[in-house]
């Protein structure tokens, strides 16, 4: 049970002082009920809340699929810089809470999920999650054709770790998809390094089951229901199969 002005804050509606005057004007019913006072509570799960007559759809949590741009950091808050927070309507933001599961570099542009929901983001992010993540990058130069054998074997990256296995596509000398499975700082960067490659431009394509959309401008955003946003678990784009191996 919670307090019908947090509930109806917490789904961006209205802030939690307009809640309250929606409330006192008669606006709010909870199973047909007029609410009397702000502070009287409800369970939003199991009895219906209605403003001017029409029913709340409550989601206990939301998850918003966004392109990230470049330029902006994959951070909830900076003193001096812009993170994917500002990008979002202030109906959102007033909700609290919200953070990127996972981090794209300030240069790197893509998919991104931005969650209130904590342990939804950790087992995303968990190293044995093991969800795969394709990223499409351009290079200074053009990439070894040994580079493909070299990524499916896992090369060692600044710091001495051994990635695992991952899928490189050539799609043009300097041209490339690059699918892995895990997610160390600079990994996509660090990995053509060692075959004498700088990334000139990074852009995270797919997370697990979820694309980027094509008609996703970089800045826009989507919200996902909870069934969508369980795609970001999936391990690989076909199934959530586990056997399923790059
Ligand atoms: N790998 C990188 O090098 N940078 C990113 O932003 C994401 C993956």
């Amino acid at each position: 049970m919670e307090r019908i002005d947090k509930i109806l804050s917490s789904q961006g509606l209205c802030s939690r002082r307009e809640a309250a005057a929606l409330v006192r004007a008669g606006a709010v019913t909870v199973d047909g009920a007029p609410v009397r006072s702000p502070a009287d509570k409800a369970d939003p799960a199991s009895q219906v809340i209605a403003v001017h007559g029409r029913p709340l759809c409550y989601q206990a949590h939301v998850y918003i699929l966004l392109h990230k741009p470049q330029g902006v950091l994959s951070a909830s808050a900076d003193r001096r810089e812009r993170t994917v927070l500002d990008l979002l309507d202030e109906s959102l933001r007033r909700r609290g809470g919200l953070f990127p599961a996972g981090r794209l570099d300030r240069d790197t542009e893509g998919l991104l999920l931005v969650t209130d929901d904590g342990p939804f983001a950790h087992r995303m992010l968990s190293p044995a999650s093991h969800v795969e993540k394709t990223y499409y990058l351009r290079t200074d130069r053009d990439i070894p054709p040994h580079a493909v054998e070299a990524m499916r074997a896992g090369v060692t990256i600044e710091g001495g770790y051994h990635t695992r296995p991952a899928r490189l596509t050539l799609l043009a000398p300097r041209e490339a998809r690059l699918t892995i499975t895990e997610g160390k700082y600079h990994q996509v960067k660090l990995m053509l390094r060692t075959v004498g490659c700088t990334v000139t431009y990074l852009r995270r394509e797919r997370i697990g089951g979820v694309c980027l959309p094509p008609d996703l401008a970089p800045g826009e955003y989507r919200l996902l229901s909870p069934a969508e946003a369980a795609g970001f678990l999936q391990k690989n784009a076909e199934s959530d199969d586990a056997s399923a191996q790059l």
